[in-house]
C-alpha cells in the first residue's frame, strides 16, 4: 500500500498540484495566501484535525477549539479566556471568522501580521499559559509522529518533504484551515451582493442607514467586508489595520485605561496609543458576547437609551447569519464619544 502510494506520488510529481478551490460566497475576494504555504485540500483537512488536537497542549486536554468554538463564531463565551492550566488570559478570545482577510492579528499588537506569527502565542505562551507547549513544541510533534493517521495526513499535506511532521508544518496546516473559516451569506450580504431587497427588514435597513451615517459614524471604523476596517486579499496585499480608543475606560478624563491593560500603548510605549484596540469584526456579533477586548460589555441591551444609535447595533446583530436573534441597544461609550472629538482623530 505504502509502495503504491509512493509510486503514485512519484508518478505525479511533475504534474502541477491542482489549484485550491475556494468556496467563497458572492462578493468575497480570494484571500491572500503566503507563498511559502500554498493552500491544498489535504493541508486544510490536516489543519482542521490539528485545530482540535489536544496533544498540542501541555495538559493534553486543550486545543485551539477549546477557546475558539465554531458554534460561537469561534469565540468561547467568556469575558477572558482560560488557558490549559486554568490561568486567565487578559483578553477575550477573538472570533476567527474571515481572519483570512485580516491586516493584523490580536486585540492590540499591530506587529502581528500573519496567522503563523499569531499562532506562536497560544501554542508557546508561558505568561499566561494558553496551550503551554514548551520550547519549540518538538515533543508534541514527535508524539504525533507515532500516529499512523497523522503520518499519512502530513505526507499528503506536505508532499515531497523528507520530514513532513514538524512544528513549522503544524502551524502552516492550521493557518491553511483558518483561512477557510469564511463567514458570508448573512442577510446583509444577500442585500448587498445579491441585490435582494427583501433580505433585510425595514428596521434593519434603517439601522444600516444609521450605521453608515455620519451621525452614528460606526462605519468610520467598522468598514469594509468584515466591518473591521481595511482588509487584505489576493488583489490588495497591504493594508494597515484600524486601532482606536473607544472610551471604554477613561480614568482621568483624558482617555486613560487601567494600568494593567492599556492596549496598543503597552506594545509601542507611545502615549498616543493609550487605550487603542483593534477594531473587531461585527460579523456574527450576536454570537460573540461578551464584547470588547476584556469582555466587559455583556450585551448590547435596549436598557441603554443614552446611545441614540441603538438601531445601529440592532443592525449589527443582523449582520450575523440568518439563524441569529436580534440584539438591540448600544454601548453608551460610543454615544458619549459623539459629543466631543474622538481621540483617534476620526472627526465626529
Ligand atoms: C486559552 C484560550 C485560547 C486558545 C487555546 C487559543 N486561543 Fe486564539 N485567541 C485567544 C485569545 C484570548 C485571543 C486574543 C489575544 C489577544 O489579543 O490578547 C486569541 C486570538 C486569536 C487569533 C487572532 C484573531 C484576530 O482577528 O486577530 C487567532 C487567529 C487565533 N487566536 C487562533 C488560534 C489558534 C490557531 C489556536 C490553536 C493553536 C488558538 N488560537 C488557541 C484565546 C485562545
Ligand atoms: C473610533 C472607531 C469606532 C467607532 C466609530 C465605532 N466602533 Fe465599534 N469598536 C471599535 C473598537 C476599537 C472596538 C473594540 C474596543 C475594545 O475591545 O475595547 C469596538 C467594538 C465594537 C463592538 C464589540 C465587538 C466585539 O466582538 O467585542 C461592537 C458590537 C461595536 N463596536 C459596534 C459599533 C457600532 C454599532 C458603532 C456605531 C454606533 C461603532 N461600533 C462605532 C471602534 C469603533
Amino acid at each position: 500500500m505504502l509502495a503504491a502510494c509512493l509510486f503514485i506520488a512519484a508518478g505525479s510529481a511533475a504534474a502541477a498540484v491542482p489549484a485550491y478551490e475556494w468556496q467563497l460566497p458572492p462578493g468575497f475576494p480570494r484571500p491572500q495566501v503566503p507563498h511559502d504555504n500554498p493552500m491544498s485540500a489535504a493541508k486544510v483537512e490536516l489543519g482542521r484535525r490539528l485545530f482540535h488536537e489536544t496533544r498540542l497542549s501541555s495538559t493534553g486536554r486543550y486545543a485551539c477549539v477549546s477557546c475558539h468554538r465554531p458554534e460561537l463564531a469561534f469565540t468561547d463565551g467568556r469575558a477572558q479566556a482560560l488557558g490549559a492550566t486554568g490561568e486567565a488570559v487578559k483578553h477575550g478570545a477573538m472570533s476567527l471568522v474571515n481572519v483570512a482577510y485580516n491586516a493584523a492579528f490580536t486585540w492590540s499588537d499591530s506587529r502581528v501580521r500573519s496567522l503563523a506569527a499569531q499562532m506562536r502565542q497560544p501554542l508557546f505562551n508561558e505568561h499566561p499559559v494558553e496551550m503551554g507547549l514548551t520550547g519549540t513544541g518538538q515533543a508534541a510533534a514527535l508524539e504525533l509522529s507515532g500516529d499512523a493517521v497523522y503520518q499519512e495526513m502530513f505526507a499528503a499535506a506536505f508532499p515531497g518533504d523528507a520530514a513532513p511532521l514538524s512544528m513549522d508544518h503544524i502551524i502552516k496546516a492550521i493557518a491553511a484551515f483558518e483561512r477557510t473559516l469564511i463567514s458570508g451569506r448573512s442577510p446583509f450580504d444577500r442585500y448587498v451582493f445579491d441585490d435582494d431587497a427583501a433580505a433585510l427588514s425595514d428596521s434593519a435597513k434603517r439601522g444600516m442607514a444609521l450605521f453608515y451615517s455620519a451621525r452614528a459614524g460606526c462605519a468610520q471604523c467598522h468598514s469594509g467586508l468584515n466591518f473591521s476596517g481595511p482588509v487584505i486579499d489576493e488583489g490588495h496585499v497591504a493594508a494597515a489595520a484600524s486601532f482606536a480608543n473607544t472610551g471604554l475606560y477613561d480614568s482621568d478624563g483624558r482617555g486613560s485605561y487601567p494600568a494593567d491593560d492599556r492596549g496598543m500603548m503597552d506594545i509601542t510605549g507611545r502615549a498616543a496609543d493609550m487605550g487603542k484596540f483593534r477594531v473587531p469584526t461585527l460579523r456574527n456579533v450576536a454570537l460573540t458576547a461578551p464584547y470588547m477586548h476584556d469582555g466587559s460589555v455583556a450585551t448590547f441591551g435596549r436598557r441603554d437609551r443614552s446611545l441614540r444609535a441603538w438601531r445601529a447595533h440592532d443592525y449589527a446583530a443582523r449582520l450575523a447569519n440568518s439563524t441569529l436573534v436580534t440584539v438591540a441597544g448600544g454601548a453608551c461609550r460610543f454615544g458619549r464619544l459623539s459629543r466631543k472629538p474622538h481621540r483617534s482623530g476620526i472627526p465626529r
